[in-house]
């Protein structure tokens, strides 16, 4: 079949507009991986993507791997499974590049918490701020601030910033509250949270432990403080992966987003992972436990994915001032992240 050219999306479009009839996931997955060598794309997933997802990815891994596989690909279409921030990521840094995504609605309780204009308020208050966002934010948000982090890097961004400047850190309180424990920098906190990772509380975790006294808990940093005390490690989730991979121990309580789990099992299969239960602690016993999923991370699914690659939409579009004030602090996030 001739190569796809990206002038022609109608052509892919047009293809496609009735609903897509029931296939099954064989033939789903050979006409994704068709249509990517078609249109020279790369597809990239979070690891909080369903497991169907992570495994035809050319990378799968946290915000941070995400947004340096985006900066050095060759691709001419960026195919972003995940949330819609990270997808923005990817256009910021490659504003003459495709990027689509599976599903526009898979927002994130972080970037709501924070609206750019309520930021550019409070920065108004102090002049002196240097803002530090979370990259779980708008391009609106990453516009008007100094440098970017992920929970991977937060701890080296936060060490590097000036010395003479106060540090107002949006919008994950949590994350900030913890970069502040390790660092002992007072920064400003907005106070925004991750609606999934709230979930996870302390009574619930030491019910799971008792159970498995041997386990390692693992946690992410957006969880509440009472669960952080309780974590043999905090991390992000591609550190989380390869601390279990190192590690001598055996069986491991998982406290983030399921997904994770799927690429837990696959590259340690001789180990156990527990997933933290995020039920109320006031339910009654045998009640069903709710393993953490966010909802908006569980909008893309194989269908979707390979409708937006027929119909190169969903696709990012953001206005080229906003793309680029929206650019310097991700690229200084690369910048000090990359340094020894
Ligand atoms: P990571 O960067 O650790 O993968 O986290 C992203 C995220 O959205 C966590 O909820
Ligand atoms: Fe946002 Fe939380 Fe979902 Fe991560 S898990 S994308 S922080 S809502």
């Amino acid at each position: 079949m001739a190569a796809t050219s990206l002038a022609e999306p109608q052509q892919l479009s047009a293809a496609s507009t009735g609903v897509a009839r029931p296939a099954d996931r064989a033939e789903l997955v050979a006409e994704i991986l068709d249509l990517k060598r078609r249109l020279n794309a790369v597809i990239l997933a979070h690891n909080y993507q369903v497991p169907e997802i992570q495994d035809l990815a050319d990378f799968v891994g946290d915000s941070l791997g995400l947004s340096q596989q985006a900066a050095r690909t060759q691709a001419d279409v960026i195919v972003f499974c995940g949330v819609r921030f990270m997808a923005e990521t990817a256009k910021i840094l490659n504003p003459d590049k495709l990027v689509i995504l599976p599903d526009m609605e898979a927002g994130c309780s972080l970037e709501e918490s924070c609206p750019a204009d309520q930021l550019a308020a409070l920065q108004k208050t102090n002049p002196n701020f240097y803002t530090i966002a979370y990259i779980n934010c708008s391009a609106a948000v990453k516009a008007l601030s100094d440098v970017i982090c992920t929970s991977g890097n937060a701890e080296k961004i936060v060490r590097a910033a000036p010395a003479d400047r106060d540090l107002l850190f949006v919008p994950d309180e949590n994350l900030g509250q913890w970069i502040m424990e390790i660092t002992g920098r007072p920064m400003t906190l907005w106070q925004g949270h991750c609606y999934a990772h709230v979930e996870f509380r302390r009574e619930s975790l030491l019910r799971l432990k008792a159970q498995h006294p041997h386990a390692r808990v693992v946690v992410h940093p957006e969880s509440l403080r009472e669960v952080r005390n309780l974590a043999d490690v905090i991390c992000s989730t591609e550190k989380m992966i390869q601390w279990c991979k190192t590690s001598p121990d055996k069986e491991f309580i998982i406290v983030t987003e399921s997904g994770i789990l799927h690429r837990l099992r696959k590259e340690c299969p001789d180990k156990t992972f527990y997933c933290a239960p995020t039920f109320d602690v006031n339910r009654m016993p045998g009640d069903a436990c709710r393993c953490s999923e966010c909802k908006y991370m569980k909008l893309n699914t194989l269908e979707k994915l390979r409708d937006c690659m027929r119909r190169l939409h969903p696709r990012i579009e953001l206005p080229r001032d906003l793309l680029e004030r929206a650019r310097k602090p991700i690229e200084r996030m690369l910048e000090i992240t990359a340094r020894t």
